[in-house]
């Protein structure tokens, strides 16, 4: 997977084992990235492999593909991802910070250590590993920075209580990001998804929700090509999904929050 010395630019991916950041590290394997792509589970390895021959096949050389294997909840997980570019010796030319969760279920229910880590996941990783990455990135005059958000952003999220806020704070904190980091060569673009096809809600629990299996969601490619463009075109922020999503993305400066913090509680309530 990984081998000599390369000329090519060099990517990380946190979240590559599985969904959106899997397809974002192949169209970045594609257009001629090396990745270090980041997982938490055995998968991340295999990921890895498939990463690597996929850009091998479609961009006909070959891809060195770093897998590394943290917990991105603990300040140690950061750490060892952060070591990992170091050793590889080479400028960071893009950062995909992608890797996060939900929990869903009513807050009287669910536990606090498992939100709390999922805050530690959604909010404190990205500013940890984006303190590492900025400041490499600053130091060279040049890169490029994705930070996932989420249409959740743009609104109060019941039954996943948690993850909205967290996903509010990612967005504002790319933004704010965004503005610093213009003046040393550095681009930062947050994407926003809406409902997207990969294991998200079925880890969060909310196979018994509107958000189950019979939702139709977003293609999570085309998720990943509407981000990796806007990343390479270095725009402030994009929203993830088809024609209705971005619509309701819209819609969503609009509405008072009370109103949508009910249209959210019909979907995302636990089914008896
Ligand atoms: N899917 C949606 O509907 C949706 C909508 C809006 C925003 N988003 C955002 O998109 C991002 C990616 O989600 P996805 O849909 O691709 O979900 P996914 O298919 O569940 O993939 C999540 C990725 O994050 C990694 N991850 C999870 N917990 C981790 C931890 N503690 N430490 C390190 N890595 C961890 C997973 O690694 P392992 O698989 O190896 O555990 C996996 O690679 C998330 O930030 C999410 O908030 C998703």
């Amino acid at each position: 997977m990984s081998s000599t010395s390369s000329r090519r630019p060099l990517a990380l991916v946190t979240g590559a084992s599985a969904g959106i950041g899997y397809e974002f590290a192949q169209l970045l394997a594609i257009n001629g990235f090396d990745l270090i792509a980041t997982g938490r589970s055995e998968h991340t390895d295999q990921a890895a492999t498939d990463l690597a021959r996929h850009g091998t096949d479609l961009a006909r050389h070959g891809t060195d593909v770093i897998p590394v294997r943290a917990d991105l909840a603990q300040p140690e997980g950061v750490e060892t991802v952060w070591r990992a570019v170091e050793e590889a010796g080479r400028p960071l030319d893009a950062a995909v910070l992608n890797a996060g969760r939900s929990i869903g279920g009513a807050f009287l229910d669910t536990d606090l250590d498992d939100e709390l880590s999922l805050i530690q996941l959604n909010v404190a990783s990205v500013v940890h590993l984006a303190k590492h990455v900025a400041r490499h990135m600053a130091g060279n005059g040049r890169g490029r920075i994705l930070i996932t958000s989420s249409v959740s952003a743009t609104l109060p999220t019941p039954y996943e209580t948690v993850y909205g806020p967290s996903r509010a704070f990612t967005r504002m904190f790319a933004l704010g990001l965004r503005e610093e980091l213009k003046e040393h060569g550095v681009s930062v673009t947050c994407l926003m998804p809406g409902a997207t096809d990969s294991n998200f809600h079925a880890r969060a629990g909310m196979n018994n929700t509107a958000f189950g299996p019979s939702m139709k969601k977003n293609s999570r490619k085309d998720v990943a090509r509407q981000g990796f463009l806007a990343l390479m075109n270095g725009h402030a922020e994009v929203v993830g999904g088809n024609a209705a999503t971005k619509r309701t993305a819209i819609e969503h400066r609009f509405l008072p929050e009370t109103y949508k913090a009910a249209r959210h509680a019909c979907k995302a309530k636990p089914r008896p």
